[in-house]
């Protein structure tokens, strides 16, 4: 019998190396390299016809640049991370921890489409046909268009999506399906990617817009080389906390449209459903009047969102404090610590500080440091924050406020969630009216917002 060659793939990038190695030659990452049985594949590996029409090089300007069509899903927070909805022939990663939620998202969005008289293929290698029926009929997502197979031969899956001719395919799980002339386990590197190859020739070729499911490996990526991501139009990571129902979908990817939006649901007996305040919710567990809890007034992508930011600064022993955030930039809480030090004399250096954003939130823009400055010195102080103040601002080295976009959306935000004071750049009070029913403080330095949110 011919010993079957084996080779090492890195689950990161995909390079691959005759032999073994701790540390992949391709990106560097430590621990990587797993066996891969050499792949024998007909088509060409790497090299995916994206159309099947061959197509002469054109000059840019006879270009149609018409808006590509789109398929709006149904589901409004969907639509919003998308761009405005599915586009046909384009291939979605959807990734998430289990028990996240995935299938149920795919399940409904599948209903909503058959609901427009789009045809629907769902193909599960993960639950029976009966299993994912008892999950459609707790959702009331039974309908005539929508066609369940559970296959994970890619083989016979083609032909179910030659039989069925779907507008919409969904692939739960990518780590299920398998090529049977691709000699790995399913799941592998060789066998996701070859697979993933596939669905876009398939996608492309048809003009169906297909949503392949990932699982999420321990440390947070999609499993399976991050050649996967490159490859498809978009990824969405599908996240949330074990213990909260809400559920946020935000895209890292995306061929079409930004990346800037997020889509909130709340996971509840009868399947997700769609979150159109997420202040409100946000600030649903909030204490008031205690030390260490701020409101930062911040934008998602073009939506204004209130959440809590919180700070915990307590003595320690260690000579080295902890510095530790949740939801922030670790580099912007180490900065703003430098700032209170510095420039308002806190001295920090024998107590750790611990910053969370409430509700699993990530805030990622610059907008909140002034927030996180309020928190910190309110805990560091002890003194309690003002319930119904918001807070948003850019702290720079020297301790001033900088501007920062979209202040009016932020303060109206503010003033309809009840709010009765905003806190905010002097520097971004330009440009526009500020509404009756709310008082504005504007400032210019974290000595002056300290001032007024603290004393
Ligand atoms: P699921 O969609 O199976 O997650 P994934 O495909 O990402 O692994 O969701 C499973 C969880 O969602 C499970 O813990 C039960 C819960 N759930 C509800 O709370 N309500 C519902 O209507 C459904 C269908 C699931
Ligand atoms: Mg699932």
């Amino acid at each position: 019998m011919a010993k079957l060659k084996v080779k090492f793939v890195c689950t990161e990038c995909g390079t691959e190396s005759p032999k073994w190695m701790g540390k992949c030659p391709g990106c560097h990452a430590w621990n990587t390299m797993v066996e891969e049985a050499e792949t024998v594949v007909k088509a060409p590996v790497g090299r995916t016809e994206l159309t099947r029409t061959k197509e002469k090089a054109q000059s840019i300007i006879h270009i149609d640049s018409g808006r590509e069509p789109r398929i709006p899903t149904g589901l409004g927070e969907l639509n919003r991370v998308l761009g405005g909805g599915l586009v046909p022939g384009s291939l979605l990663l959807v990734g998430g921890d289990p028990g996240i939620g995935k299938s149920t998202l795919l399940l409904q969005t599948s209903h909503a489409l058959t609901a427009q008289g789009l045809k629907v293929l769902y193909v599960s290698g993960e639950e029976s046909v009966r299993q994912t029926k008892l999950r459609a009929d707790r959702l009331g997502a039974l309908s005539e268009g929508l066609y369940v197979l559970c296959e994970t031969n890619l083989d016979l899956v083609e032909e179910a999506i030659a039989q069925v001719n779907p507008d919409f395919l969904v692939i739960d799980s990518i780590q299920t399906v398998y090529r049977p002339d691709v000699p790995s386990a399913p799941g592998s590197v060789a066998q996701v990617r070859e697979c993933t190859a596939q669905f876009m020739r398939i996608s492309k070729g048809n003009g169906v817009a297909t949503v392949l499911v990932g699982h999420v490996t321990k440390e947070g990526a999609i499993a399976g080389p991050r050649l996967l991501e490159h490859m498809v139009d978009c990824v969405l990571y599908f996240e949330g906390e074990r213990h909260h129902s809400y559920r946020l979908l935000r895209a890292v990817k995306n061929r079409f449209g930004s990346t800037n939006e997020i889509g909130i649901f709340d996971m509840s007996e009868d399947g997700l459903r769609e979150v159109t305040n997420p202040s409100e919710l946000f600030l649903s567990e909030r204490p008031l009047g205690v030390s260490g809890s701020t409101v930062v007034a911040s934008m998602e992508g073009t939506r204004p969102v209130l959440v809590e930011l919180q700070a915990l600064v307590a003595p320690t022993n260690f000579p080295s404090p902890r510095r530790l955030s949740s939801g922030l930039d670790h580099h912007r809480i180490t900065l703003v610590i430098a700032v209170l030090e510095k420039r308002m004399g806190m001295f920090m250096q024998n107590q750790d500080a611990y910053v969370n954003v409430a509700g699993g939130v990530k805030l990622d823009e610059p907008a909140a440091d002034l927030a996180a400055a309020v928190s910190i010195a309110s805990s560091f102080r002890d003194l309690p924050t003002r319930p119904f103040d918001a807070v948003f601002g850019e702290v720079g080295l020297t301790g001033e406020v900088r501007a920062v976009t979209r202040a009016e959306q932020r303060v109206k935000e503010a003033l309809k969630l009840g709010f009765k004071r905003v806190i905010l750049p002097e520097a971004s009070m330009k440009g526009w009216q500020a509404p009756a029913g709310i008082e504005l403080v504007p400032v210019k330095s974290v000595a002056e917002a300290l001032k007024a949110a603290l004393e």
